[in-house]
Protein backbone atom coordinates (compact mmCIF):
# COMPACT_ATOMS: atom_id res chain seq x y z
CA UNK A 1 0.00 0.00 0.00
CA UNK A 2 1.21 3.36 -1.15
CA UNK A 3 1.64 6.68 0.87
CA UNK A 4 -2.54 8.12 1.12
CA UNK A 5 -4.71 9.75 3.68
CA UNK A 6 -7.89 11.76 3.58
CA UNK A 7 -5.64 14.97 1.98
CA UNK A 8 -4.51 13.06 -0.65
CA UNK A 9 -7.83 11.64 -1.86
CA UNK A 10 -8.69 12.87 -5.19
CA UNK A 11 -12.42 12.45 -4.48
CA UNK A 12 -14.40 13.35 -1.54
CA UNK A 13 -15.65 10.25 0.51
CA UNK A 14 -18.70 9.04 1.87
CA UNK A 15 -18.98 8.39 5.39
CA UNK A 16 -18.87 4.31 5.27
CA UNK A 17 -15.70 5.05 2.78
CA UNK A 18 -14.04 7.07 5.20
CA UNK A 19 -14.02 4.65 8.04
CA UNK A 20 -13.11 2.03 5.77
CA UNK A 21 -9.88 4.05 5.50
CA UNK A 22 -9.93 4.31 9.04
CA UNK A 23 -9.80 0.76 9.46
CA UNK A 24 -7.55 -0.01 7.03
CA UNK A 25 -5.50 2.89 8.53
CA UNK A 26 -5.16 0.57 11.97
CA UNK A 27 -5.69 -2.61 10.63
CA UNK A 28 -3.93 -3.39 7.00
CA UNK A 29 -0.18 -4.77 7.34
CA UNK A 30 1.93 -1.46 5.75
CA UNK A 31 -0.73 0.95 6.72
CA UNK A 32 0.14 4.19 8.87
CA UNK A 33 -0.82 2.68 12.44
CA UNK A 34 0.97 -0.56 12.25
CA UNK A 35 4.26 -1.46 12.58
CA UNK A 36 5.66 -3.01 9.43
CA UNK A 37 8.00 -5.80 11.23
CA UNK A 38 5.90 -6.97 14.03
CA UNK A 39 2.47 -7.01 12.23
CA UNK A 40 1.24 -5.40 15.21
CA UNK A 41 -0.78 -1.71 16.21
CA UNK A 42 1.20 0.62 17.47
CA UNK A 43 0.23 2.25 20.67
CA UNK A 44 -2.43 4.87 19.76
CA UNK A 45 -4.51 5.71 23.08
CA UNK A 46 -5.94 9.14 21.87
CA UNK A 47 -7.60 6.76 19.12
CA UNK A 48 -9.77 5.64 21.88
CA UNK A 49 -10.73 8.02 24.65
CA UNK A 50 -14.00 7.43 24.71
CA UNK A 51 -15.24 3.59 25.26
CA UNK A 52 -18.56 4.05 23.99
CA UNK A 53 -17.51 5.84 20.40
CA UNK A 54 -13.69 3.70 19.64
CA UNK A 55 -11.63 5.16 16.83
CA UNK A 56 -13.91 8.31 16.37
CA UNK A 57 -10.77 10.53 17.79
CA UNK A 58 -9.05 9.30 14.57
CA UNK A 59 -8.09 12.46 12.38
CA UNK A 60 -10.02 10.69 9.55
CA UNK A 61 -13.86 10.02 11.90
CA UNK A 62 -14.23 13.60 12.52
CA UNK A 63 -17.21 14.14 10.19
CA UNK A 64 -18.23 10.18 10.95
CA UNK A 65 -21.16 8.90 13.93
CA UNK A 66 -20.92 6.23 16.34
CA UNK A 67 -24.16 4.53 14.52
CA UNK A 68 -21.82 4.06 11.32
CA UNK A 69 -19.23 2.73 13.09
CA UNK A 70 -21.17 0.20 15.43
CA UNK A 71 -22.67 -1.17 12.00
CA UNK A 72 -18.82 -0.74 10.62
CA UNK A 73 -17.87 -3.06 13.19
CA UNK A 74 -20.71 -5.26 12.89
CA UNK A 75 -20.62 -5.77 9.10
CA UNK A 76 -16.72 -5.79 9.00
CA UNK A 77 -15.36 -7.85 11.59
CA UNK A 78 -18.10 -10.04 12.38
CA UNK A 79 -20.01 -11.52 9.66
CA UNK A 80 -16.97 -12.79 8.56
CA UNK A 81 -16.55 -15.34 11.71
CA UNK A 82 -15.47 -18.91 11.03
CA UNK A 83 -15.91 -18.24 7.60
CA UNK A 84 -13.97 -21.53 7.00
CA UNK A 85 -15.36 -23.30 10.25
CA UNK A 86 -18.14 -25.83 9.44
CA UNK A 87 -19.04 -27.67 12.09
CA UNK A 88 -20.26 -31.59 11.43
CA UNK A 89 -22.53 -33.39 13.74
CA UNK A 90 -22.34 -36.89 13.88
CA UNK A 91 -23.72 -40.17 15.45
CA UNK A 92 -23.11 -43.78 14.87
CA UNK A 93 -23.05 -43.30 11.35
CA UNK A 94 -19.70 -42.25 11.57
CA UNK A 95 -18.53 -45.56 13.00
CA UNK A 96 -18.17 -46.97 9.22
CA UNK A 97 -16.76 -43.56 7.68
CA UNK A 98 -14.63 -42.00 10.20
CA UNK A 99 -12.37 -39.46 8.16
CA UNK A 100 -8.75 -41.15 7.88
CA UNK A 101 -5.43 -40.25 6.88
CA UNK A 102 -1.88 -41.81 6.39
CA UNK A 103 0.96 -41.04 9.07
CA UNK A 104 3.26 -40.20 6.16
CA UNK A 105 1.74 -38.06 4.25
CA UNK A 106 0.24 -35.83 7.10
CA UNK A 107 4.59 -35.75 8.02
CA UNK A 108 5.69 -35.25 4.84
CA UNK A 109 3.04 -32.98 2.63
CA UNK A 110 1.70 -29.81 3.89
CA UNK A 111 -1.65 -29.79 1.94
CA UNK A 112 -2.49 -33.23 3.29
CA UNK A 113 -1.46 -31.66 6.76
CA UNK A 114 -4.08 -28.81 6.33
CA UNK A 115 -6.98 -30.98 5.29
CA UNK A 116 -6.25 -33.37 8.22
CA UNK A 117 -6.47 -30.31 10.94
CA UNK A 118 -9.18 -28.69 9.03
CA UNK A 119 -11.15 -31.93 9.23
CA UNK A 120 -10.45 -32.01 13.22
CA UNK A 121 -11.72 -28.46 13.10
CA UNK A 122 -14.65 -29.75 11.92
CA UNK A 123 -15.47 -32.95 12.39
CA UNK A 124 -13.76 -33.43 16.30
CA UNK A 125 -12.45 -37.23 15.43
CA UNK A 126 -10.22 -38.82 12.64
CA UNK A 127 -7.80 -41.74 12.47
CA UNK A 128 -4.64 -41.35 11.83
CA UNK A 129 -3.42 -44.99 9.92
CA UNK A 130 0.23 -46.95 9.73
CA UNK A 131 1.58 -45.33 12.45
CA UNK A 132 4.74 -47.06 13.38
CA UNK A 133 3.87 -49.83 16.35
CA UNK A 134 6.50 -47.82 18.68
CA UNK A 135 6.70 -45.48 21.08
CA UNK A 136 7.28 -41.41 19.83
CA UNK A 137 4.82 -41.02 17.44
CA UNK A 138 2.34 -39.08 19.16
CA UNK A 139 5.16 -36.61 20.02
CA UNK A 140 6.19 -36.29 16.33
CA UNK A 141 2.90 -35.91 15.47
CA UNK A 142 2.25 -33.44 17.41
CA UNK A 143 5.33 -31.81 17.15
CA UNK A 144 4.65 -31.13 12.87
CA UNK A 145 1.70 -29.13 14.41
CA UNK A 146 2.96 -27.34 17.74
CA UNK A 147 3.86 -29.20 20.58
CA UNK A 148 2.71 -31.34 23.44
CA UNK A 149 1.11 -29.85 26.26
CA UNK A 150 2.86 -31.37 29.70
CA UNK A 151 0.30 -32.34 31.88
CA UNK A 152 -0.13 -34.14 35.43
CA UNK A 153 0.82 -36.84 33.77
CA UNK A 154 4.06 -35.64 31.96
CA UNK A 155 4.03 -34.98 28.09
CA UNK A 156 3.43 -38.48 26.77
CA UNK A 157 1.48 -40.44 28.94
CA UNK A 158 1.08 -44.10 28.42
CA UNK A 159 -2.49 -46.58 28.81
CA UNK A 160 -1.25 -49.97 29.89
CA UNK A 161 -2.26 -51.68 33.17
CA UNK A 162 -0.60 -50.46 36.05
CA UNK A 163 0.48 -52.53 39.31
CA UNK A 164 -0.08 -49.52 41.17
CA UNK A 165 -2.24 -47.60 38.63
CA UNK A 166 -2.67 -43.15 39.29
CA UNK A 167 -5.88 -43.28 37.04
CA UNK A 168 -8.68 -45.39 36.46
CA UNK A 169 -7.36 -45.53 32.34
CA UNK A 170 -4.37 -47.93 33.57
CA UNK A 171 -6.58 -50.54 34.67
CA UNK A 172 -8.68 -52.81 32.71
CA UNK A 173 -12.42 -51.73 33.79
CA UNK A 174 -14.91 -49.95 31.28
CA UNK A 175 -14.57 -46.44 30.97
CA UNK A 176 -17.48 -44.38 31.28
CA UNK A 177 -17.79 -41.72 28.10
CA UNK A 178 -15.36 -38.62 29.74
CA UNK A 179 -13.98 -35.74 28.53
CA UNK A 180 -10.01 -35.60 29.38
CA UNK A 181 -8.77 -33.20 32.49
CA UNK A 182 -11.97 -30.99 32.99
CA UNK A 183 -10.27 -29.99 37.11
CA UNK A 184 -7.57 -27.90 34.63
CA UNK A 185 -8.84 -23.94 34.13
CA UNK A 186 -7.70 -24.35 30.65
CA UNK A 187 -8.26 -28.04 29.61
CA UNK A 188 -5.78 -29.56 27.22
CA UNK A 189 -7.91 -29.25 23.96
CA UNK A 190 -6.95 -32.08 21.74
CA UNK A 191 -6.34 -35.52 22.06
CA UNK A 192 -4.14 -38.11 20.74
CA UNK A 193 -4.19 -42.00 21.25
CA UNK A 194 -1.44 -43.96 19.57
CA UNK A 195 -2.32 -47.89 19.70
CA UNK A 196 0.89 -49.77 19.80
CA UNK A 197 -0.63 -53.08 20.95
CA UNK A 198 -4.57 -53.92 21.31
CA UNK A 199 -5.73 -56.59 24.32
CA UNK A 200 -6.55 -60.09 22.97
CA UNK A 201 -9.98 -61.26 22.88
CA UNK A 202 -13.25 -59.16 23.42
CA UNK A 203 -13.11 -55.67 25.21
CA UNK A 204 -10.84 -52.98 24.56
CA UNK A 205 -12.99 -50.99 22.19
CA UNK A 206 -13.28 -47.51 21.96
CA UNK A 207 -16.49 -45.42 22.31
CA UNK A 208 -16.47 -41.44 21.25
CA UNK A 209 -20.20 -39.66 21.38
CA UNK A 210 -20.11 -36.00 19.85
CA UNK A 211 -20.73 -33.62 22.68
CA UNK A 212 -22.07 -30.79 20.46
CA UNK A 213 -24.50 -33.17 19.01
CA UNK A 214 -25.96 -34.38 22.71
CA UNK A 215 -26.01 -30.94 23.75
CA UNK A 216 -28.36 -29.73 20.68
CA UNK A 217 -30.38 -33.21 21.40
CA UNK A 218 -31.11 -32.21 24.69
CA UNK A 219 -31.98 -28.44 23.84
CA UNK A 220 -34.77 -29.96 21.44
CA UNK A 221 -36.25 -32.76 24.35
CA UNK A 222 -35.57 -30.69 27.49
CA UNK A 223 -34.68 -26.64 27.11
CA UNK A 224 -34.86 -26.58 31.01
CA UNK A 225 -32.32 -29.42 31.51
CA UNK A 226 -30.12 -27.63 28.94
CA UNK A 227 -30.14 -24.58 30.39
CA UNK A 228 -29.45 -25.92 33.82
CA UNK A 229 -26.07 -27.70 31.89
CA UNK A 230 -25.20 -24.50 30.51
CA UNK A 231 -25.39 -22.37 33.43
CA UNK A 232 -24.66 -24.13 36.83
CA UNK A 233 -20.76 -24.82 37.71
CA UNK A 234 -19.64 -27.95 39.41
CA UNK A 235 -16.57 -28.59 40.38
CA UNK A 236 -14.10 -31.44 38.86
CA UNK A 237 -10.59 -32.67 40.88
CA UNK A 238 -7.77 -34.92 40.75
CA UNK A 239 -5.81 -35.42 43.51
CA UNK A 240 -2.25 -38.04 42.91
CA UNK A 241 0.98 -38.44 41.92
CA UNK A 242 2.68 -39.63 38.21
CA UNK A 243 4.90 -36.99 37.42
CA UNK A 244 4.75 -35.31 40.12
CA UNK A 245 2.35 -34.60 43.60
CA UNK A 246 -0.94 -32.89 41.80
CA UNK A 247 -4.41 -31.38 42.93
CA UNK A 248 -5.95 -29.95 40.28
CA UNK A 249 -9.38 -28.69 40.77
CA UNK A 250 -11.52 -25.90 38.95
CA UNK A 251 -15.70 -25.54 38.38
CA UNK A 252 -17.33 -25.62 34.91
CA UNK A 253 -20.04 -25.70 33.53
CA UNK A 254 -20.57 -28.58 31.04
CA UNK A 255 -21.72 -26.36 28.14
CA UNK A 256 -20.10 -23.08 27.37
CA UNK A 257 -20.46 -20.66 24.44
CA UNK A 258 -18.97 -18.53 22.63
CA UNK A 259 -19.27 -14.98 21.81
CA UNK A 260 -21.82 -15.70 19.08
CA UNK A 261 -23.80 -18.17 21.40
CA UNK A 262 -22.64 -21.43 19.76
CA UNK A 263 -21.24 -24.20 21.37
CA UNK A 264 -18.10 -23.91 22.73
CA UNK A 265 -16.71 -26.53 24.71
CA UNK A 266 -18.69 -29.63 26.34
CA UNK A 267 -16.47 -30.28 29.59
CA UNK A 268 -18.01 -33.81 31.10
CA UNK A 269 -16.39 -36.49 33.36
CA UNK A 270 -18.61 -38.38 36.05
CA UNK A 271 -15.28 -39.89 37.47
CA UNK A 272 -13.71 -36.84 38.84
CA UNK A 273 -16.74 -35.02 39.95
CA UNK A 274 -16.50 -33.77 43.11
CA UNK A 275 -18.68 -35.44 45.91
CA UNK A 276 -19.83 -31.73 46.93
CA UNK A 277 -22.31 -30.38 44.58
CA UNK A 278 -21.70 -26.22 44.77
CA UNK A 279 -25.34 -25.30 44.60
CA UNK A 280 -28.19 -24.81 46.72
CA UNK A 281 -29.96 -27.69 47.84
CA UNK A 282 -33.33 -27.46 46.11
CA UNK A 283 -30.97 -27.28 42.65
CA UNK A 284 -29.57 -30.70 43.32
CA UNK A 285 -32.07 -32.94 42.22
CA UNK A 286 -32.46 -31.27 39.25
CA UNK A 287 -29.07 -31.02 37.84
CA UNK A 288 -28.96 -35.08 38.67
CA UNK A 289 -31.32 -35.20 36.13
CA UNK A 290 -30.31 -33.24 33.99
CA UNK A 291 -26.97 -34.83 33.78
CA UNK A 292 -29.01 -38.12 33.58
CA UNK A 293 -30.44 -36.67 30.43
CA UNK A 294 -27.53 -35.78 28.76
CA UNK A 295 -25.46 -39.43 30.35
CA UNK A 296 -28.56 -40.92 28.37
CA UNK A 297 -28.55 -39.10 25.37
CA UNK A 298 -24.11 -39.10 24.51
CA UNK A 299 -24.67 -43.31 25.41
CA UNK A 300 -27.59 -43.98 23.13
CA UNK A 301 -26.86 -45.93 20.24
CA UNK A 302 -27.80 -43.79 17.22
CA UNK A 303 -25.13 -41.74 19.24
CA UNK A 304 -22.22 -43.57 19.76
CA UNK A 305 -19.33 -44.64 17.28
CA UNK A 306 -17.88 -47.87 18.26
CA UNK A 307 -14.18 -48.26 17.00
CA UNK A 308 -11.34 -51.47 18.68
CA UNK A 309 -8.66 -49.57 17.40
CA UNK A 310 -5.86 -51.88 15.69
CA UNK A 311 -1.88 -51.67 16.46
CA UNK A 312 -0.56 -48.80 14.25
CA UNK A 313 -3.47 -46.65 14.73
CA UNK A 314 -3.76 -42.85 16.30
CA UNK A 315 -7.14 -41.28 16.64
CA UNK A 316 -7.14 -37.67 17.56
CA UNK A 317 -10.25 -35.89 18.80
CA UNK A 318 -11.83 -32.68 20.25
CA UNK A 319 -11.03 -33.14 23.73
CA UNK A 320 -13.94 -30.66 24.52
CA UNK A 321 -16.25 -32.09 22.08
CA UNK A 322 -15.98 -35.22 21.79
CA UNK A 323 -16.35 -37.51 24.99
CA UNK A 324 -14.14 -41.14 24.53
CA UNK A 325 -14.34 -44.05 26.87
CA UNK A 326 -13.62 -47.54 26.45
CA UNK A 327 -15.22 -51.33 27.12
CA UNK A 328 -13.50 -53.25 29.36
CA UNK A 329 -10.72 -56.05 28.79
CA UNK A 330 -8.90 -59.02 30.47
CA UNK A 331 -5.53 -57.74 32.08
CA UNK A 332 -3.50 -60.96 31.49
CA UNK A 333 -0.20 -59.44 31.33
CA UNK A 334 2.36 -56.84 31.32
CA UNK A 335 3.01 -57.06 27.56
CA UNK A 336 -1.03 -56.78 26.24
CA UNK A 337 -2.78 -53.34 25.13
CA UNK A 338 -0.44 -50.64 24.88
CA UNK A 339 -2.00 -47.09 24.06
CA UNK A 340 0.54 -44.10 23.97
CA UNK A 341 -1.37 -40.37 24.22
CA UNK A 342 -0.45 -36.99 24.57
CA UNK A 343 -2.39 -33.92 24.56
CA UNK A 344 -1.88 -30.25 21.96
CA UNK A 345 -4.35 -27.00 22.21
CA UNK A 346 -6.53 -25.45 19.24
CA UNK A 347 -4.69 -22.11 19.64
CA UNK A 348 -1.54 -24.26 18.27
CA UNK A 349 -3.68 -26.24 15.78
CA UNK A 350 -5.30 -22.81 14.30
CA UNK A 351 -2.36 -21.25 13.86
CA UNK A 352 -1.14 -24.00 12.03
CA UNK A 353 -4.28 -23.55 10.20
CA UNK A 354 -3.96 -20.18 9.26
CA UNK A 355 -0.50 -20.52 8.71
CA UNK A 356 -0.53 -23.41 6.16
CA UNK A 357 -3.40 -21.57 4.24
CA UNK A 358 -1.43 -18.56 3.87
CA UNK A 359 1.31 -20.32 2.32
CA UNK A 360 -1.64 -22.02 -0.15
CA UNK A 361 -2.84 -18.56 -0.46
CA UNK A 362 -6.38 -19.19 1.01
CA UNK A 363 -8.52 -16.95 3.08
CA UNK A 364 -8.09 -17.20 6.12
CA UNK A 365 -10.80 -15.50 8.14
CA UNK A 366 -11.40 -18.17 10.76
FE1 LIG B 1 -9.73 -40.30 28.98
Amino acid sequence: MGRWGSERLPVRLASRQLFLLIMLSTRCYGAPDIDGKFRHRRYASKYFSSPRRPELNHPLARRSSEQLCVRFLRDVEFETKNAQRKTQHWGSELSTNIPSFQFENVLLNDWELLRCLETLRDVGLMLIKKVPEKTGQVRKLAERIARLRYTSYGEEFTVKSKFEPSNLAYTGHKLGLHTDLPHYHYTPSIQFLHCIKQCIGDGGDSNFSDGFNAALQLKEQDPEFFEILSTTYIEYVDVGHDQFEYYTRHPQTVFTFDQFGDLFMVLYNNSVRTITMPMPKDKVYGYYRAMKAYDNILNSPANIVRHKMQPGDLVVFNNVRVLHGREAFNVHGSGERHLEGGYIDWDDVHSRIRVLRTKFDLPVNG
